[in-house]
């Protein structure tokens, strides 16, 4: 492990630091700080002077005021399940000051739940499950659903934008936010927590924060839309038997009821076998294995809207058109989870796996086939003996083009290759008209990427919006976008 002890010229900071916040605020020992400076996949190593846990939005402003009179850079962090190195400091500090951690953690207050104007408003540091069973505890549902939601936490969520399994039905984080409240670097706070859904007054400053990856502020708590709960639902798990059948399918099933599908999602065979392979009691439910697969989640909230008929009917006709091979309905609440699992342990299967290149591309929904087939092909002729893993949400044209090691390679070899591996896998999505990043963001992975996807006026207007919240650069350093 890194030497992570402080210089002794950061001792009356920190003193400082203590009495702002208290004992429980601020971590130092660089056993309590180290979870803090890795990222989930184990890309990136960072340091930090201390872990700032303030409790309240004054102590996050008042944090804030102090970095930015020192010069010390900020890294905002929620449940650091970033899969881009976004909430990862440096690992040579590029502030004068050098650099701490911000973790929102200790906010987790549920402020309000209105159910009369279906919001919730939450502090950034509550963890999406949490936000989930307390709208599920009021009869309403939050509808954000990810593979980390045991661990993401609201600030991170909007700060990515993140999509997730139900954005086919219900958006992205952005979509699901009525209004901010933010501490800007100077430490000023913007309170913009407004729950209207018609808000027309001046620039969308809230929307700036969202997908912003903390560069521009902290995100201290939020309105979040609610819905009426599933009272009705169905699950399948298909085997088909191309990409151009899991299309075919999504369309058959939006043709029926666009209004019920909550969440299709493409998983690979390689995908498959990976997680039968590596995660204890993930079982396939079909007949035989197959190349490509489907998860079709439909739910209503009306009682009585006959979802397992319409599910049972789509899958009748695809079966005698040959676009479905064989399906497994789910008919338990438990049978249900087994099929989500075989879905929502794709990540944690790559990484026992061994080390695995991430694409997190989209297309348009009607090119999704072409872009797995396209980049497929490409991964493989770059490093034969690699396996394409793609897998995603489909419904929304976001598929993860991930790519795990050849078995006899060394992953250190392996992810050597790594931007050969994505410029291929992008000139693909490029050609399709898609976009490099789909919903895990920039974070320090793919500023190099900036440039040339964003560049011209786009990247300029982001450098200036920044130099203008952020003149000293000390939000999040390094991140987004690309050194000038
Ligand atoms: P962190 O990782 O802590 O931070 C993410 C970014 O937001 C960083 O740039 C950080 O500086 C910034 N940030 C954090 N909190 C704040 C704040 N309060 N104010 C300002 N900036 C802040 N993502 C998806 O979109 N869809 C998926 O389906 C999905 N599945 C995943 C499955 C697994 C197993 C894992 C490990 C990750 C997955 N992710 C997915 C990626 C990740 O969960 C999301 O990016 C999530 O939004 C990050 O939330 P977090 O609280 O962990 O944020
Ligand atoms: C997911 O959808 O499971 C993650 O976003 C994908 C990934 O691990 O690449
Ligand atoms: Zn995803």
């Amino acid at each position: 492990m890194p030497d992570t002890s402080p210089a002794p010229e950061t001792a009356p900071l920190l003193a400082e630091f203590r009495a702002l916040l208290g004992p429980l605020g601020v971590l130092e020992a660089p056993a309590d700080i180290a979870p803090h400076l890795q990222d989930w996949r184990g890309l990136y190593q960072g340091q930090a002077m201390a872990v700032l846990r303030p409790a309240s939005t004054e102590e996050v402003s008042a944090c804030v005021t102090l970095c930015a009179r020192h010069g010390i850079a900020i890294i905002p962090q929620g449940g650091n399940t970033s899969m881009v190195g976004g909430a990862t400091p440096e690992a040579r500090p590029s502030a004068p000051g050098g650099q701490v951690v911000l973790s929102l953690m200790r906010m987790n207050r549920v402020r309000e739940v209105d159910t009369a104007d279906m919001t919730m408003t939450v502090e950034a540091g509550l963890v999406l499950a949490r936000a989930q069973q307390v709208a599920a505890e009021h009869g309403t549902l939050f509808p954000l659903s990810l593979g980390a939601e045991g661990t993401a936490m609201i600030g991170g969520l909007l700060s990515t934008n993140a999509g997730g399994n139900t954005t086919v039905r219900y958006g992205n984080a952005r979509e699901l936010m009525l209004g901010l409240e933010v501490v800007l670097p100077d430490g000023s706070v913007i309170h913009g927590l407004r729950r209207l859904p018609k808000d027309n007054t001046g620039y969308a400053l809230r929307h700036l924060f969202v997908g912003a990856e903390g560069t521009l502020g902290i995100i201290t708590a939020a309105v979040l839309r609610l819905f009426p709960a599933a009272r009705e639902t169905a699950t399948a798990l298909c085997a088909v038997p191309s990409e151009d059948a899991a299309l075919a399918l999504f369309r058959r099933f939006r043709a029926a009821d666009e209004g019920a599908v909550r969440a299709f999602e493409y998983m690979s065979g390689i995908g498959m076998g990976l997680v039968t392979a590596t995660i204890e009691g993930a079982v396939i439910p079909l007949q035989a294995p197959a190349e490509h697969y489907v998860l079709v989640d439909l739910s209503a909230s009306r009682e009585g809207a006959g979802l397992r008929h319409l599910m049972e009917g789509v899958l009748e006709a695809a079966l005698e058109a040959g676009e479905v091979t064989d399906a497994a309905l789910a008919e338990s609440e438990a049978q249900r989870a087994a099929i989500w699992r075989l879905r929502e342990e794709h990540p944690e299967a790559q990484k026992r796996a061994g080390a695995s290149v991430k694409n997190d591309v989209s297309v348009p929904v009607s090119a999704v086939p072409e872009l797995i087939r396209r980049a497929s092909a490409a991964c493989r002729a770059l490093i034969p003996g690699s396996r394409p893993v793609p897998f995603g949400h489909m419904g929304d044209g976001n598929i993860h083009m991930n790519l795990a090691q050849p078995e006899d390679w060394s992953a250190a070899d392996f992810l050597a290759r790594s931007h050969d591996i994505m410029d291929a896998v992008n000139a693909v999505v490029r050609d399709l008209g898609g976009s490099f990043s789909a919903e895990h963001g920039i974070g320090r992975l793919k500023t190099d990427m900036m440039a040339e996807w964003r560049g011209g006026a786009e990247l300029d207007a982001m450098r200036r919006i920044k130099a203008a919240l952020d003149p000293q650069g000390i939000m999040n350093p390094g991140k987004l976008l690309p050194d000038a």
